[in-house]
């Protein structure tokens, strides 16, 4: 104050300084907590954006009961509305409930289109998808989600252990429940070979998998929940034929009872399932049975011998 009124002296100047000195604490930790503010009000807002945004897919009649797993394409068309492009151009096939049924064709056919359709990620542009003779619409989405085993293209792993991993939307799950789930789905060998077993953490704080044993960890995720509806999308493209061989041969057991989809590039994994599609830029070209398809000249057989020659290659 003295400093205001102009009286100016050296004791003045020594109390000046001191009375800074004690103002910067204040003043610094005032721009801390604006900075914190904003930050926070920044990152709030984008919360909100994310609890605000509306769910297009809903249920009209929310209707839940025990599904058998019937399935039914019904001249599906659909169009990804952020891309516009046509992935499915009037597809119509069905399964019937404990049926398999394989998705094969070139790469952007429309193969995980269906998967997403299935599983109700999307709604059709035009036909429809029935489950049990009743539209995928009319079903709660839990009712739905929850009878379906889906192993997606892109396998996601969380940095948990391996066994909450395979538990994951399941949490109800018994240790012997995931020792069977990881053991149909050929992984209990390498499993076993970590020191911590089940408990090996993945991800950041533990081990990396490689891409074979991260898509088995992601189909036993899917078994364990034992769904009446199974859908494996390309999961065992990064494992080698001797894995996938045994992986299918094991699939058999769990296959019985549950509708089968399995989506593949690969013959290999097709010719197990009772019916095979073939797909071309959205469009079935040919269905059948692996034994129809392989007598007849088409995508299918060339693609067969495709196949099996370079797996005689690879043998040789
Ligand atoms: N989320 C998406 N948004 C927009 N377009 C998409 C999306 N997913 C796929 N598409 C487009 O739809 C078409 C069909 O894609 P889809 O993923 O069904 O092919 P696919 O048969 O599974 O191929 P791949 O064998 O490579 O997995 C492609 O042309 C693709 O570009
Ligand atoms: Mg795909």
């Amino acid at each position: 104050i003295g400093i205001l009124q102009g009286e100016l002296s050296t004791g003045n100047i020594a109390e000046f300084i001191i009375y800074v000195n004690m103002l910067t604490w204040p003043v610094t930790a005032l721009g801390w907590i604006t900075s914190i503010i904003q930050r926070a009000a920044a990152s709030q807002k984008r919360v909100n954006e994310f609890l605000h945004t509306k769910n297009d897919i809903v249920s009209e009649k929310n209707v839940e009961k025990e599904i058998s797993g019937d399935l039914i394409f019904e001249n599906v068309k659909f169009t990804y509305p952020d891309s516009g492009i046509e992935a499915l151009k009037g597809v119509s096939f069905n399964v019937e409930a404990g049926e398999s049924i394989a998705i094969i064709g070139t790469t952007g056919s429309g193969k995980s289109t269906i998967a997403n359709l299935l599983c109700r990620m999307y709604d059709t542009t035009s036909g429809s998808v029935k489950v049990d003779g009743l539209s995928i619409k009319d079903y709660s989405l839990s009712t739905i989600r929850g009878n379906i085993g889906y192993v997606p293209q892109d396998v996601f792993l969380f940095s948990e252990t391996i066994a909450d991993n395979i538990a994951f939307g399941n949490q109800k799950l018994s240790e012997a429940q995931i020792r069977q789930a990881a053991d149909h789905a050929d992984l209990t060998e390498n499993i076993d070979r970590f020191p911590k077993g089940f408990q090996t953490m993945l991800g950041e704080r533990g081990i990396t998998l490689s891409g074979g044993q991260k898509q088995r960890v992601s189909i036993a995720r899917a078994i364990a929940r034992e769904p009446k509806i199974l859908i494996m999308d390309d999961c065992l493209s990064a494992v080698d034929t001797k894995t996938e061989n045994s992986i299918l041969n094991s699939m058999k057991k769990i296959m019985v009872d549950r509708t089968t989809v399995i989506i593949s590039h690969r013959v290999s994994s097709a010719q197990l399932a009772d019916k095979i599609i073939v797909l071309d830029d959205g469009k079935i070209v040919e269905q059948g049975s692996h034994e129809e398809l392989i007598s007849k000249e088409g995508t299918y057989q060339s693609l067969y011998q495709k196949q099996i020659q370079g797996e005689e290659l690879a043998a040789n």
